[in-house]
């Protein structure tokens, strides 16, 4: 490898600079031999000349630098420049070749090639494959990759790639190898490759056309029996991708390996998917309902960027929701149709409030087209993420779903093989479904969350009700103005004294002003607004605590049941922590109604009686006062408690039934289960400690396990430590439960967290080197509203510590850190200092990594 280049001044690429790639590279053969420490990769690219013009061959690069480049055999000298290799081709096409060496172990980044735990494997989402060879690293360059491994047989028996095996065989010295073909033209983010001792659940899938497919889950030795939800649930992907796409897999063979030490969830390499261990290996002893529920996630997630990802990949890095919007909105449905559908949107929406409105709303703020970035890593949020499956479900909901297919139909068979652009897809839908969507482009490139106010007007003269909404968008960065949106909102207004529901409509706002008819009405009618949360906004509806309670026992619409409730919730604790004296009242009667139907549907009372996080909270007020929003939320919870404290005891008793099964109704009763400890908990009864070990040491399942430890967490009483300490003892050995070790005291509501945190920090089983373990425990105690906003600072400190130690390691996953630093506008000036000085501790750090420097500095901004 050669010297490293000087630091570069850091450059912004802007999506409106695009340009096709001078050169294309269509074929590539890389032949690795393969070790821990010194891998060489001998490539051998054909390449074409993209139009006509006399530039020259421009091959991005990241450390992997050849000593000799060769064009048709002939040794050619090349320049560097800012990240390139500059070599002249006077031929149209040519075929080049080189050789680079690589020490995978050294590899801290977790990008290119790198080893974790003995084997070796890639990672080339979004710039990584340039760490292996110089390449047109880009996703509009679209090659076929033939691919051999050698390697030591012992210490490598599998050795894996995308596409099918088409050779292998024993070599000299114990040496044995594996060639593999792809047969579909990728970009170089696609390529992988993986080999270590491992060992598979084999399975086969026979797809609608007949063909057969070798399925295999790649694990180490002792991890095969935790394997079994990941494979149910990718023959299920399978299925639903052709019943609700028509998209059906197309090579013989499906790859997925599990590995311990990745910067992500998981990666969609075509044929060759490769995932942070945490979203395979499950099972009831050592995974919680949530993880099984993510496991299913993420593999129909990684299985449905075949079509929406490999096959129609994206032209440039703007276009990232393209293919992530998409599959998140198809991971999103798949799960509802395997599970509870109520269910599955209240929990998304409730991951989009918490980490997707913060983010709209502070320095971060981007479009989910970004116009222009430093760092593309910084991009994977979720704005490009979360809010562009809500536009995806946007065009669904407003073309209803056979529309929609024509138009996914269209999308898929129009740029199937092509590199395209959002812009593509919004065209494909609007003429295969036959919508406008002229306006509703501009959720692409504006920014920021749309307020949307609701008022119903009731004319007692002549008995009808009018709606009358406003929408505005606020100022994010680089866009003080914006224009209406096109927004569609799914309404109803209920006439209380029928007693039956009034019927939906879709109202379609695009104005910034604009007044509907609802009919007539003897009186006032209620109104339900923007159920299913079928608009990502945030809706300020004139409402009274009478009309929210009738909705949340009321409404025909379960999310809009569920968001009467939390509202009511907010309200409440908005006003007492505003220093008012707003009664607990009218919430714990609500609550107390919607806990006695707990039997019929625990998992959505569960949902709809858990109070509003503290962030969330928070994000409804000007300025955040962490300790009055932790002592105004408890409160609540005591109240609830101590009120329905019989109640909750049955349901407490009621819901210890079934520990394992994963039946939507028996996630439910064991959600039900932990959220009556807590509030039984919450309301001081003096028997909650002894209640909370009693389910964690009796627990027939981490679900219930976690949960208790996570409430016995909080406690002063002796019974924390011993369940902590049990639990270490008897998982200490196994890393992703040991994960949960650490968050449950991150997350814990104690005044002494930070401290607690700081300690764990050197705990031996603390490491910098596994992204999980980083998250873990730091992950998990910013998102700890009160303890990480603790008035010393010393929240903030730790975090900015991390940041500096871990950005020479792992500057992406230390970049991923940053964000909560940079809500100081939020806070009170105390804070906003401290957080301030923070931030400008991380950016006087020598040597910063582009990734942590652009997000602290915009994060100042
Ligand atoms: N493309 C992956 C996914 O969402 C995420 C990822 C991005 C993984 C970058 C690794 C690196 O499915
Ligand atoms: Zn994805």
């Amino acid at each position: 490898m050669s010297d490293s280049p000087s630091p570069l001044a850091i450059r912004t690429i802007h999506r409106s600079d695009y340009q096709p790639p001078d050169w294309l590279v269509e074929t590539v053969h890389l032949d690795f031999d393969l070790s821990l420490d010194a891998t060489t990769v001998s490539a051998t690219l054909g390449i074409r000349r993209n139009g006509s013009h006399d530039r020259p061959l421009r091959l991005d690069e990241d450390g992997a630098i050849p000593e000799v480049i060769r064009v048709d055999g002939k040794a050619v000298a090349y320049t560097r420049d800012s990240g390139q290799l500059i070599l002249p081709v006077g031929s149209e096409t040519a075929t080049v070749t080189f050789t680079t060496t690589i020490d995978p172990s050294a590899n801290t980044q977790l990008m290119g090639l790198f080893a974790s735990n003995g084997m070796l494997c890639t990672q080339c989402e979004a710039e990584g494959f340039r760490r292996i060879i110089p390449f047109v690293d880009r996703p509009d360059n679209m090659a076929v990759y033939t691919v051999r491994m050698e390697a030591d047989r012992a210490a490598f028996p599998i050795l894996l790639a995308n596409g099918e095996k088409v050779a292998e065989g024993d070599l000299d010295d114990g040496r044995h190898f594996a060639e593999w073909h792809d047969r579909w033209p990728k970009p170089s983010y696609l390529f992988a490759l993986v080999a270590g001792q491992l060992v598979a659940n084999r399975d086969s899938f026979t797809t609608a056309s007949g063909m057969d497919v070798d399925l295999a889950i790649w694990v180490r030795d002792g991890d095969l029996d935790r394997t079994g939800h990941a494979m149910q649930a990718l023959k299920n992907s399978m299925r639903w991708d052709e019943q609700v796409y028509g998209r059906e897999y197309d090579l013989p063979v499906f790859n997925i390996v599990a590995v311990s030490d990745f910067n992500m969830g998981a990666m969609e390499n075509k044929g060759l998917n490769i995932f942070n261990s945490r979203y395979i290996l499950a099972d009831a002893d050592t995974a919680s309902d949530l993880d099984f529920d993510g496991v299913e996630g993420v593999v129909a997630h990684e299985y449905f960027h075949n079509w929406s990802g490999n096959r129609v990949t994206c032209r440039d890095w703007f276009q990232l929701s393209l293919k992530e919007g998409f599959t998140v909105y198809r991971d999103q449905c798949f799960s509802a149709d395997m599970g509870s559908e109520a269910v599955k949107r209240i929990e998304d929406v409730r991951i989009l409030r918490a980490a997707q409105f913060p983010e709209d709303n502070g320095p971060l703020a981007h479009p989910i087209r970004p116009d222009s970035y430093q760092e593309i890593s910084n991009f994977y949020t979720a704005t490009v993420y979360n809010k562009g499956a809500e536009v995806i479900r946007m065009m669904a909901t407003m073309v209803g779903p056979k529309r929609f297919r024509a138009g996914t139909d269209l999308y898929f068979d129009r740029h199937d093989g092509e590199a395209a652009t959002c812009e593509d897809f919004v065209r494909a839908i609007e003429e295969g479904a036959g919508i406008n969507l002229s306006q509703f482009r501009l959720w692409y490139s504006q920014a920021g969350t749309p307020h949307v106010t609701a008022r119903v007007e009731h004319d007692d003269a002549s008995g009808t009700a009018a709606l009358h909404l406003t929408q505005t968008i606020p100022a994010t960065p680089g866009q003080p103005d914006k224009q209406p949106m096109l927004i569609p909102l799914r309404i109803a207004a209920h006439d209380r004294a029928k007693n039956a529901p009034g019927s939906e409509q879709l109202v379609l706002l695009g104005e910034a002003e604009a007044s509907v008819s609802l009919g007539r009405f003897s009186e006032p009618p209620v109104l339900s607004f923007n159920r299913g949360f079928s608009a990502p906004i945030i809706a300020e509806v004139a409402r009274n605590p009478g009309d929210l309670a009738w909705l949340a026992a009321h409404d025909d619409d379960p999310f809009a049941r569920y968001e009467a409730l939390q509202a009511l919730m907010l309200d409440t604790l908005v006003a007492r922590v505003s220093g008012g004296d707003a009664s607990h009242d009218a919430v714990v009667a609500a609550v107390g109604n919607t806990l006695a139907s707990w039997a019929s549907d625990p998992a959505f009372v569960a949902e709809a009686c858990a109070l509003p996080s503290e962030a969330f909270v928070g994000d409804q007020m000007l300025v955040v006062d962490p300790d009055a929003i932790r002592r105004e939320r408890r409160a609540l919870q005591r109240s609830i408690g101590q009120t329905h404290e019989a109640l909750l005891r049955t349901i407490h008793a009621g819901t210890a039934t079934n520990a394992t099964e994963l039946s939507p109704t028996a996630k439910g009763m064991r959600k039900l289960h932990s959220l009556a400890l807590m509030l039984l908990w919450a309301s001081d009864a003096a028997d909650a400690p002894a209640l909370a070990f009693a389910q964690f040491a009796q627990a027939g399942g981490m679900t219930d396990r976690q949960a208790a430890l996570g409430i016995l967490a909080h406690m002063d009483a002796p019974e924390r430590q011993t369940a902590l300490d049990a639990f270490y003892a008897r998982y200490h050995d196994n890393q992703l439960v040991l994960d949960k070790w650490f968050t449950t005291q991150a997350f814990s509501l104690r005044a002494d967290t930070p401290e607690v945190v700081a300690a764990l920090a050197q705990h031996p089983d603390f490491t910098l080197g596994n992204p999980n373990r980083v998250r873990s425990l730091y992950g998990a105690f910013a998102g700890n509203q009160a303890s990480f906003h603790d008035a010393s600072g010393r929240g903030y400190a730790l975090l900015a510590d991390l940041v500096i130690a871990l950005d020479p390691k792992n500057p992406q996953t230390a970049a991923r850190m940053i964000p909560p630093l940079g809500r100081w506008k939020r806070f009170d000036e105390s804070r906003a200092r401290l957080m301030r000085e923070a931030l400008e501790r991380i950016l006087e750090t020598p040597d910063l990594s582009r990734d942590v420097t652009e997000q602290a500095s915009k994060s100042l901004a």
